[in-house]
């Protein structure tokens, strides 16, 4: 399997910003086979930056869609209307879930609508810091994974991608701190199970790590078993650090 360096821009950069800093990537970023970039600009940017993108070399994503394909949604962006302009959407990241209040239902709906449109949902999972002090974080992961995925059939389950995001370690989090190896290692095993009792299926789907992603830590996440990949936000606004972090990948690439 190929192994994910997304990189997550959330709500910076102007258009003019982000296509200056798209062309810089593409201009130093060799077109690796096994090393799949994927880059989430803010929406505004999308369609410019869908015309500028060189896909040998890296992907577009959205950081969000809505999940009705047209109507009276006013302010909403559809994944039907994102058609040709990205191949990705990351579904529930951490800010979703906590500061724009999505619940797993609305999250179901945005992976299923997603797919519908022949979109890849980076659906991202994960645990607050007090789930995580109360020893819920297996049961948080196995009601996100199930109710994120409760519309997508066997057959499709393989069009997903799956990011262990714990809210905690994400780095815009007051109190963030970094998740250990062993936490990850754990995370994502449990995450593999519920896919592999729920869907027969699992070791296709890519699982990655993110949450103060950077390249000091990104090759000790890329190695640990099961992870496919890292999905990065801070550190992706960087463009040293983030290239770094694609040369991790491409080093530690099984
Ligand atoms: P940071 O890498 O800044 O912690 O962000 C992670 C994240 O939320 C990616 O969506």
């Amino acid at each position: 399997m190929k192994t994910y360096v997304v990189g997550n821009w959330k709500m910076n950069f102007t258009v003019g910003e982000a296509s200056i800093y798209l062309h810089k990537i593409q201009r130093k970023l060799p077109n690796y086979r096994d090393v799949a970039v994927i880059v989430a600009p803010p929406m505004i940017a999308l369609q410019s930056l869908s015309l500028q993108v060189d896909v040998h070399k890296l992907k577009l994503a959205a950081q969000n869609g809505f999940y009705r394909d047209y109507g009276a949604y006013a302010g909403e962006t559809s994944f039907s209307q994102m058609v040709g302009l990205v191949d990705y959407a990351i579904i529930g990241s951490g800010e979703r879930r906590y500061v724009f209040g999505e619940d797993d239902k609305v999250i179901a709906r945005k992976v299923s609508a997603a797919l519908r449109n022949k979109i890849t949902p980076i659906l991202c999972v994960g645990e607050t810091e007090s789930e995580r002090a109360y020893g819920e974080t297996a049961d948080v992961l196995r009601d996100q994974v199930l109710s994120g995925l409760r519309d997508v059939s066997k057959e499709d389950i393989n069009k997903v991608m799956i990011v262990y995001e714990p809210i905690w370690a994400i780095s815009s989090e007051e109190s963030s701190k970094l998740a250990s190896i062993d936490e990850v290692t754990d995370a994502v095993k449990f995450i593999r199970n519920v896919l592999k009792e729920s869907f027969d299926e699992g070791d296709d789907v890519p699982v990655l790590y993110g949450g103060s992603v950077n390249p000091s830590n990104a090759g000790a996440y890329l190695t640990i078993p099961g992870v496919n990949g890292v999905l990065v936000g801070g550190s992706s606004l960087i463009l040293s650090e983030f290239l770094d972090i694609i040369e991790i990948a491409k080093r530690v690439q099984r």
